[in-house]
């Protein structure tokens, strides 16, 4: 039997680290060492399953601290690192990009550091074996017009705060593979969508407010584009881009779905009509709808709202063989089920912190015109 490898995996407890973390267990090759915060973002519900779990390992703490990240390094001796933690919603980053500048900049760089140092006292097999896998977005490449797709060769023009943050901490990625020979790859990836999202990001936050009768609030008139990919799709693109990515290199993914905002905003009324029709949701009888597509709020636009993103994913479907396998309208039936199925994650993501901070923050959000 080969034995496990021990990878270490910053911010474990979010989306796409929840996904990736049970993807990573599940497929027999690792130990995973978790580090995470625990900020707003997180669900302790989300990994509860692997408590005490052989090849699992929770630790508590910011990807800031140097001494922190440089102890985990020592002790647990991992092949690589999967880093996934960051502040990863655009609005927050446009109420104030503190948090985004400390984390996404600062610790991306804390993490780098502390790698390299431990990654410079390696013996050279291990040295040549060791992967720093650093989760990107296509954010950074800014905003396409209606034709063109993102490919590792477009430009950097990150448009929101969240995604020059992002930006700099890939240029930084970048800089320490030619500067110091640091095995680094890194993954700019579109929207991803399943279980386990954070529901201040547009497909939770659509099937929740339904579900609750309240208003559906559509940016600007809803003709945005984003391109939709599955997060286990994603996690599988990122694994194989730590096993087989060349070192130095740079892998776009996403599954070749653009969906305009407000198409997307109907798809989910239409799936939850299905399996979840208003006149028999208890909450929502007095209100006599007949579709969920009657809440949709056209809002005031988000701003610098970035028009259309589109990944065009050739170079690690040629070079490493990933192709995306879930189905739009198998993975959105999905996720809203898993949504229905899970109202005790739904009430501990929903509650305190995020409900207090939609109260202050989202004024800029105010009802323009409703249709
Ligand atoms: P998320 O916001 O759901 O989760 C982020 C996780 O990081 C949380 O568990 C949080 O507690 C943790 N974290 C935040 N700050 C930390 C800190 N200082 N120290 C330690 N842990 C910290 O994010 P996500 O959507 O899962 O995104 C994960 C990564 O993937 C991010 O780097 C994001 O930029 C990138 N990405 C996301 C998408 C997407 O559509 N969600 C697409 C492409 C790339
Ligand atoms: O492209 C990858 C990126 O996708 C990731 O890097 C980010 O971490 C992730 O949050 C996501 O960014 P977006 O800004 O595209 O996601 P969000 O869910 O916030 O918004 C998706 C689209 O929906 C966008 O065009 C804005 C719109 N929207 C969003 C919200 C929250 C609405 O119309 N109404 C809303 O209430």
């Amino acid at each position: 039997m080969t034995q496990k490898k021990t990878v270490l995996v910053t911010g474990g407890n979010g989306f796409i680290g929840t996904n990736l973390v049970r993807l990573l267990i599940a497929s027999g090759a690792y130990r995973v060492v978790n580090l995470d915060a625990l900020t707003y973002a997180a669900n302790s519900l989300s990994l509860t399953d692997l408590d005490g779990h052989l090849d699992y390992e929770f630790v508590k703490g910011d990807i800031t601290d140097r001494q922190l990240v440089a102890s985990l390094f020592e002790k647990y001796q991992p092949v690589g690192i999967f880093h996934l933690a960051a502040e990863s919603h655009v609005d927050r980053s446009i109420v104030s990009a503190d948090d985004f500048v400390q984390t996404n900049v600062v610790g991306t760089y804390t993490l780098l550091e502390a790698a390299r140092s431990y990654w410079t006292s390696l013996p050279d097999e291990l040295k040549k074996a060791f992967r720093f896998l650093h989760v990107s977005t296509d954010e950074v490449f800014g905003s396409l017009g209606k034709e063109g797709y993102f490919t590792e060769e477009t430009p950097y023009a990150p448009n929101s705060p969240y995604s020059a943050s992002k930006a700099a901490s890939d240029h930084f990625v970048r800089a320490y593979h030619h500067t110091y020979g640091l095995p680094t790859v890194i993954t700019n990836c579109s929207n991803n969508y399943g279980p386990y999202q954070f529901p201040e990001k547009v497909i939770p936050l659509m099937i929740l407010n339904a579900l609750s009768g309240k208003a559906l609030p559509v940016y600007g008139d809803g003709s945005n584009v984003r391109d939709w990919i599955y997060v286990e799709d994603h996690c599988k693109a990122v694994k194989l881009a730590f096993e087989k990515g060349k070192p130095g290199e740079v892998y776009a993914v996403g599954a070749s779905n653009e969906q305009k905002n407000i198409n997307l905003v109907n798809q989910i009324c239409s799936i939850l009509d299905d399996i979840a029709p208003p006149s028999e949701v208890h909450q929502l009888r007095e209100q006599g709808l007949e579709s969920y597509s009657e809440l949709i709020n056209f809002v005031q636009d988000r701003p610098g709202h970035d028009h259309r993103y589109a990944i065009d994913s050739a170079k690690i479907t040629r070079e490493l063989g990933w192709q995306p396998e879930v189905g739009f309208e198998k993975g959105l039936r999905h996720t809203i089920e898993w949504y229905l199925s899970n109202p005790e994650w739904v009430d501990q993501a929903s509650g305190g912190s995020y409900s207090e901070w939609l109260e202050k923050n989202y004024a800029w959000r105010a009802k323009k015109e409703s249709r």
